[in-house]
């Protein structure tokens, strides 16, 4: 039970039209909250669930009554809003006596996550607004820590949540990175909000298959990325009078062209120390093909294929042609070349399409990475419920709005990402961008597979490995002692997951 949640304040409001579980009760002659909850739920100690969720209602309808006190002297002709039983005794599992705010709907909400760049910025923002409208009495701690992907996140949460210090509820990707944090010990699991909001039935098999770990839901996905996008600057393209490569030999092509002219013909950054390995991640889904790409994080295929060789072989290749100076670059900061219109392609996720919406930069056109076409490299972004989040019951509020449609069609047009939700009506998927609409599409009709870099594929040990190889290759260029290293960290992992 402890896993349950709120709600009793969300649904009050309303947030989710199709669900109201209570009802309205006017007070005929002056009362208690005790009195109330003995009468109507059967037990004096709901008091406290039927505070919270008639003071929610209150915020929006000021006919409830804003009820200041437990022992407050309840009015004849007052309305309260009555939970459902169930939620009373979710919300009474949740509530801390010693925090007598949460009956108010005020307190903290500590979010933490790592989106600081532009368009990660403003649609986390667009969550917040959304939040605040719902609950303008709790003050929302925007807790972020700078760094693409997570690293540096996930190291400094890791001991904070150990510690029994961590955030109201925090950034994770949906799939096996969750093993980084013992999920049983530290966090709460969701299936029963999942019960309760339907989510089964309006997210995609592929993405709720990935959210399960140990039998249980353990985050609340907001968007589906995509990591296996070429983007490239229309400027150049249309002045040499190239198109989009659909393989490796028409990117090298193109790559030797620009060259020659003195453009930079691809650029990446790798500061954060992972934006290599997102680069060598979507050409192994090339080399491989989606089962084949599959296959190396179930132990199906092996690590010494041809297919790991090439895509070994293709990256070292690609460093003929980058920017000199990717090892100092973020993802952002390279992009900032196609802006310029001085490097003509980048392979990056797509929220470095939010990044370019922030931007203002227009000029930007797409493509899948050569040889991924019809195959959808994909990661989402969950936020979840520490077990000693400080303040859960403003936790679980956040969480509903993170899957409610509303937060997820204001949240996703700013980040680049698509709902995870697929219940959008062509109108509301009409606020998205070109390239969003389309990437609903390719993700309705490819072949899904996993990320292994952005939390999805693999458990952590193996992505900071295979993350290691890549990063040790980019100075070595050595592709037989970088085939054997992945070769070894897969045993490794392989074996720590019982396979
Ligand atoms: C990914 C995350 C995205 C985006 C990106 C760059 O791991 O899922 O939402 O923020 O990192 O920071």
């Amino acid at each position: 039970m402890k896993r349950l949640i709120l709600l009793v304040g969300l649904f009050a409001l309303g947030i989710l039209a199709w669900a109201q579980p209570g009802m309205e009760y006017v007070v005929s002659t002056e009362t208690t909250l005790a009195a109330v909850a003995q009468d109507v739920l059967g037990n004096p100690d709901f008091a406290p669930a039927i505070m919270r969720a008639t003071n929610a209602k209150s915020l929006v309808d000021p006919s409830f009554l804003k009820i200041s006190s437990l022992d407050m002297a309840i009015p004849a002709g007052a309305k309260l809003w009555i939970p459902d039983r169930t939620w009373a005794e979710a919300f009474m599992a949740f509530w801390d006596p010693n925090r007598p705010e949460d009956l108010f709907g005020g307190g903290k909400l500590v979010v933490g996550s790592w989106w600081t760049a532009g368009g990660e910025a403003e649609g986390l923002n667009a969550l917040f607004k959304i939040y605040g409208e719902y609950f303008p009495d709790v003050q929302i701690v925007n807790a972020t820590i700078a760094g693409g992907a997570g690293f540096v996140f996930r190291a400094v949460i890791k001991p904070r949540l150990i510690a029994g210090n961590p955030p109201d509820t925090f950034q994770l990707h949906a799939g096996l990175e969750v093993e980084g944090y013992s999920p049983e010990t530290y966090l709460t699991p969701l299936d029963k909000l999942y019960e309760i909001e339907g989510w089964d039935k309006v997210l995609p098999k592929d993405l709720l298959d990935l959210l399960v770990y140990k039998g249980h839901y353990w985050g609340v996905p907001v968007n589906i990325h995509r990591a296996n996008v070429l983007w490239y600057d229309k400027e150049i393209f249309e002045k040499y009078g190239l198109t989009p490569p659909k393989n490796w030999d028409e990117f090298f092509a193109i790559c030797g062209k620009l060259k020659a002219e003195g453009v930079v013909p691809f650029v990446m950054g790798n500061a954060g120390g992972w934006e290599a390995a997102h680069l060598f991640e979507t050409i192994l889904v090339s080399t491989l093909g989606a089962e084949g790409y599959k296959g190396l994080w179930t132990g199906e295929t092996p690590w010494t294929s041809e297919g790991v060789t090439k895509a070994l072989e293709i990256l070292k290749k690609i460093l003929d042609y980058v920017n000199p100076d990717y090892a100092a670059l973020s993802w952002d900061g390279a992009g900032e070349y196609l802006i310029a219109h001085k490097g003509a392609m980048m392979i990056m996720g797509d929220w470095t399409n939010g990044w370019f919406m922030s931007k203002g930069y227009e000029g930007y056109g797409w493509a899948p990475v050569p040889g991924t076409q019809g195959i959808f490299d994909a990661l989402s972004d969950t936020f979840c419920l520490p077990k000693l989040a400080p303040h859960p019951i403003n936790a679980l509020g956040w969480l509903e709005v993170c899957g409610s449609k509303e937060g997820q069609i204001a949240f996703n047009t700013r980040k680049g990402s698509i709902p995870a939700r697929t219940d959008l009506t062509p109108e509301e998927k009409a606020q998205f961008n070109p390239y969003l609409q389309s990437c609903m599409e390719d993700f309705a009709r490819d072949a899904i597979v996993p990320s292994v870099i952005h939390g999805a594929a693999a458990i952590e040990s193996w992505v900071t490995d295979f993350k290691d190889a890549v990063n040790l290759f980019l100075a070595t260029k050595d592709v037989a002692g970088t085939q054997r290293a992945l070769v070894e960290a897969a045993e490794a992992a392989l074996a720590a997951m019982g396979k």
